[in-house]
């Protein structure tokens, strides 16, 4: 029985507010509600200047996949935008590593899901409830709910309005000692940004939804850097408040800062809000994130990228089942083996890795297709790398697992490209393309 089913084409549905809501459902998870804490552990009350510098290299490539997204607004976001202004390689990378680094923030939302969770109804079984979370939320992918994009606006309004709610709530308890020593120039500062920049990703979500986009020329560049406009304020905005309602020390040392920092105010009503803050904004987040990495799946797939099963679509619920399960099975496993810590430094590398490539890509663009200046691109391909070279300082182990995964991709890439050619000269280059990227 051929169980394909000819996937229908999407009519552009989703005007602006829908598209920045989509971008701001991706962006705004664990990274404000669990992050802050690893990064107040390394920054200590300078939190807001890592965050600072963390907003000013999100801009540069958000403003770059503007551009991008107003050239191309089609499905398939940075694997196409590469794929066609760079190479099929280095698409099929951006693709890969795109893929890998949400399947790793889907594992660390999904921890962050369990902080949240016991720190409401504690308990010593983070890790397994990250782990069921996480095979729930695969589960309903499979069988096709997709946040509507009602019920979309809907949870993002409710997460922004609980991070409001922290913000003037928790102000008036803020304590200015809290603040003190203020120290912004160290290197912990710097390696706070990195973690920090987590937060911010997710702002080039839209790109793979461009299709049902209205007028998506217009919106969806529109839609990415009003999303991360918005994300940033709240995220200075609580990040400022965090730190002064129970200082750094104390941020660090929880796994649901959040909620830590608003039980400063003694009301246990206030806690109860934060935490199901935490826990809608990290369910969002893993939803998009399962749901992304199994429909860029779908499109390699139909490009040959990937094996055509991955692209085979459910006849009755019309989901890529086989990439769905297996993103699922994968992250599921990883919140099981690896640390939070790790987690979002292995998402980070890789984002970094595709971020480059998209500013590599905005580079290529022609004169009349470009909206702003070359500098915006190379400045981005130069922060991004910045940091992407941090990692070896921050987190040596998710340097190498970020890199493992690279040429991973690489072997995958020419082994397959050589046995469909029956070449075998070709399937061999996967050997030497392992010590080009590794010499990189
Ligand atoms: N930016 C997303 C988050 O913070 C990945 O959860």
């Amino acid at each position: 029985m051929n169980e394909e089913v000819v996937r229908s084409k999407l009519k552009p549905t989703l005007g602006l507010l829908d598209a920045t809501a989509i971008n701001i459902g991706a962006i705004i998870g664990a990274g404000i509600f669990v992050v802050t804490g690893i990064v107040a552990g390394l920054a200590g009350p300078a939190l807001i200047i890592s965050m600072l510098i963390a907003t000013a290299i999100s801009f540069f490539t958000a403003l770059s996949f503007a551009e991008l997204a107003e050239w191309l607004p089609n499905e398939g976001g940075v694997y196409d935008f590469a794929y066609q202004l760079i190479s099929p390689l280095v698409g099929f990378l951006a693709g890969w590593m795109w893929m890998l680094s949400n399947t790793f923030t889907g594992a660390a939302v999904s921890l962050g899901f369990a902080y949240y969770f016991t720190a409401l109804f504690p308990n010593p079984y983070a890790n397994w409830i990250a782990a069921f979370i996480c095979i729930a939320f695969t589960a309903l992918n499979y069988f096709g709910v997709r946040h509507s994009a009602t019920v979309n606006n809907f949870l993002v309004a409710t997460k922004l309005s609980i991070l409001a709610f922290f913000f003037i709530f928790g102000i008036a308890f803020v304590n200015v000692e809290n603040f003190t020593p203020f120290a912004p120039f160290r290197v912990d500062v710097l390696y706070g940004a990195y973690y920090i920049f987590f937060a911010y990703s997710g702002f080039a979500r839209v790109t793979v939804v461009a299709e049902e986009v209205k007028d998506a020329k217009r919106n969806v560049p529109r839609a990415i850097l009003l999303s991360l406009i918005i994300s940033t304020v709240i995220y200075i905005i609580v990040g400022i408040v965090a730190v002064g309602l129970v200082g750094a020390p104390e941020l660090s040392n929880s796994n649901s800062p959040l909620t830590e920092a608003i039980s400063a105010t003694g009301s246990v009503a206030a806690v109860y809000i934060v935490s199901a803050g935490g826990l809608i904004a990290t369910a969002t987040v893993l939803l998009t994130s399962i749901l992304g990495v199994s429909r860029m799946a779908y499109a390699m797939a139909r490009k040959k990228d990937f094996p055509k099963a991955l692209s085979r679509l459910h006849q009755k619920y019309n989901t890529p089942y086989y990439s769905v399960w297996i993103v699922g099975i994968f992250m599921a496993l990883l919140v099981l083996l690896i640390d939070l810590t790790r987690v979002v430094a292995i998402s980070t590398s890789a984002i970094l890795f595709y971020y480059t490539i998209a500013n590599i890509s905005a580079l290529r663009l022609k004169v009349q297709e470009k909206l702003y200046p070359k500098v915006v691109p190379v400045l981005g391909i130069f922060t991004c790398l910045a940091l992407l070279v941090l990692t070896l300082f921050v987190s040596p182990d998710a340097g190498i697992i970020g890199a493992a995964g690279l040429i991973a991709g690489a072997i995958y890439y020419f082994v397959k490209k050589g046995l469909a050619r029956n070449n075998l000269n070709f399937a061999l280059l996967g050997i030497p393309s392992v010590l080009i990227l590794h010499k990189k």
